[in-house]
């Protein structure tokens, strides 16, 4: 199973993850409704974090629970959320902690599935659901910073991505799953362990020639603009930055280093200057 480090470092930031990191647009909320057959009883959220993703879909469902393995993420999920219900479950647990099989309407997970094992994980989500039931998981994978193209989208790879920088945090396995957008793989695992009526959507893809191939109406866009400084707070917010920085003792914050770097190479002459950027994203939806 990939190392958890939001479970490994004991000092992770989650007030601060659940400040600084996007939530999901309504065009996806309503594209997985849409997709949803029959019932809305029960949802769980795999994954759930501080709740960012279960308060967006709790109001869809008589009884919703978000289900995390991170302490420290769901003691601001209830902080945040207090009418809100959440337990600490991990995803590959889900009968054993009590999960009854075929009593769940919909499963979702954002930004959460690469976490687990995914043999376990879509094993235990086919015996909860009820027959018909939805599975629906998304990511995303790096913001596009529209007008600056290439030599940004570079240095994302390079501090994330790569192995000299935070990238080394990555297993093989999440490296390749996020930079593939899933790939075929998770398809055919899906299709395994009986899931159906597999939808699989990438919106933003970077091309080698730096364009993108947005499809004409993507239902999980996510756009805005952000600033250097915001976007600093977003890179101290990812476990492998609380990694880098607790194997990194004593060195200079390597957050500063990468936007020191990106203001230069990008030429931006202030950090509160606002960036339009659109995320590169991908999300499945299949049903039991
Ligand atoms: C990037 S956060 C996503 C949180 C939230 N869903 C959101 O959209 O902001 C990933 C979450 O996966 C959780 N996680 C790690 N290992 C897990 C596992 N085996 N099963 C379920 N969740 C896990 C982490 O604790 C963390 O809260």
């Amino acid at each position: 199973m990939p190392e958890t480090s939001y479970l490994s470092v004991k000092d992770f930031d989650s007030q601060r993850y659940h400040d600084v990191r996007p939530s999901y647009p309504q065009s996806l909320v309503d594209k997985i409704m849409d997709y949803h057959q029959g019932s809305c009883n029960e949802l769980i959220d795999v994954g759930c974090g501080t709740g960012i993703s279960t308060v967006l879909f709790a109001p869809h469902f008589k009884h919703a629970v978000g289900l995390d393995p991170s302490d420290s993420m769901l003691s601001v999920a209830k902080k945040n959320y207090p009418k809100l219900e959440f337990a600490s479950i991990n995803g590959e647990e889900l009968i054993k902690s009590g999960i009854k099989p075929n009593s769940i309407d919909m499963v979702i997970g954002a930004e959460s599935i690469h976490w687990c094992d995914l043999d376990k994980v879509f094993g235990q989500v086919n015996q909860v659901l009820r027959p018909q039931g939805t599975f629906a998981f998304w990511f995303y994978v790096q913001p596009e910073f529209i007008d600056l193209g290439r030599a940004a989208h570079d240095l994302y790879v390079k501090y994330c991505w790569t192995d000299e920088y935070m990238g080394k945090y990555l297993t093989d396995y999440q490296r390749k799953f996020f930079t593939n957008f899933g790939g075929n793989d998770v398809n055919i695992k899906l299709n395994q362990y009986g899931f159906k009526d597999v939808y699989h959507e990438i919106v933003n893809e970077f091309k080698d020639d730096g364009l993108f191939t947005n499809q004409t109406i993507p239902s999980f866009l996510m756009e805005g603009t952000i600033t250097l400084n915001d976007f600093k707070k977003f890179v101290q917010s990812w476990s492998l930055y609380t990694s880098w920085t607790r194997d990194h003792p004593g060195e200079p914050d390597i957050a500063d280093q990468f936007i020191a770097e990106f203001q230069e190479q990008c030429h931006i002459d202030s950090l509160t200057q606002p960036l339009k950027i659109e995320w590169a994203t991908f999300y499945y939806l299949c049903r039991k």
